[in-house]
């Protein structure tokens, strides 16, 4: 159907009862198997970029791949480069086609923070590049580690929007990056504070550690990008496991990664469904 920007599908999605699903790629394997998933659904999705995608792929060629998944896939999909810190490669991802970025000033000083995003908004504006910056700051979490973060505060987030204007905000509400089981706890209290002074689509990481239920209930909040990428991980290496195990005579890896990639297009249905994106295109 077509590449589009960030921007167009979450300003349509955050005032409705549903939020657009954004996944993590790291090959062009799983790349695909979300494409698959979102069409089969009919939803619209946002392939990301990792910074450890990038690293692997190289800018040029993760723009490449998604932005050739778009253009032929049947749903709108917006290619993102997710959590850049670097001004070089977030302006040689807008040069290679990205219709969105992430600059993640979380680990600067609020004022730093705001400096580096609106260059970043106005760069990206004269290209039709929508920009998405985080305020507070959504760590990392091992499994059975204490959650690192900083939760948003509703007076940063208002002052952060006015100064930058950016088309979407990642804030801290109590998730946390990389988390294997789906334990994390939302602060729904802090999520209203942020929503009565702020008026913005708002971006939720590390949501593989959301429970389902939680995950429907935010996306019904004014949340417009729901942030998944480690339970993709997660299955899709399991999955791998399973057939060489299973098939001990096993000599093509096309048919390995095409057929554990299925189990990687079953979880972004199941996300789709709960975030209720689900025939929105
Ligand atoms: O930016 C990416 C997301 O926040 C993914 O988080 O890997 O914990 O699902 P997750
Ligand atoms: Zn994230």
């Amino acid at each position: 159907m077509a590449l589009v920007t960030l921007k167009e599908l979450v300003q349509r999605a955050y005032k409705s009862d549903y939020a657009v699903p954004a996944f993590n790629i790291h090959t062009y394997e799983d790349a695909l198997a979300i494409v698959k998933g979102a069409e089969e659904m009919r939803s619209p999705v946002i392939l990301m970029a990792s910074p450890s995608a990038i690293k692997h792929l190289g800018i040029k060629l993760a723009a490449c791949i998604i932005n050739d998944l778009a253009m032929n896939a049947s749903v709108p999909v917006v290619s993102h480069l997710d959590h850049a810190t670097d001004m070089d490669v977030i302006f040689k991802a807008m040069k290679e086609g990205f219709t969105s970025v992430m600059y993640d000033g979380s680990n600067l000083s609020f004022e730093e923070n705001v400096q580096n995003t609106r260059l970043v908004v106005k760069v990206a504006r004269s290209f039709g590049i929508s920009v998405e910056a985080e305020i507070g700051r959504v760590g990392k979490s091992e499994e059975g580690e204490q959650l690192e973060q900083i939760l948003t505060e509703p007076q940063s987030a208002k002052g952060f929007f006015e100064q930058t204007q950016v088309d979407a905000l990642a804030i801290a509400v109590g998730t946390a990056h990389a988390m294997q089981r789906q334990e994390a706890q939302i602060n729904f209290e802090r999520v209203r504070q942020i929503q009565e002074v702020v008026d913005v689509p708002l971006v939720l990481h590390g949501s593989s550690g959301v429970p389902d239920e939680d995950l429907t209930k935010i996306s019904k909040m004014r949340f417009g990008k729901i942030n998944i990428g480690t339970i993709l991980k997660t299955v899709y290496v399991k999955k791998i496991k399973e057939i060489v195990l299973n098939n001990p005579g096993l000599k093509d890896q096309i048919v390995l990664l095409k057929d554990a990639s299925m189990a990687v297009t079953e979880i972004v249905k199941g996300k789709i469904k709960l975030l209720n994106s689900s025939g929105r295109v």
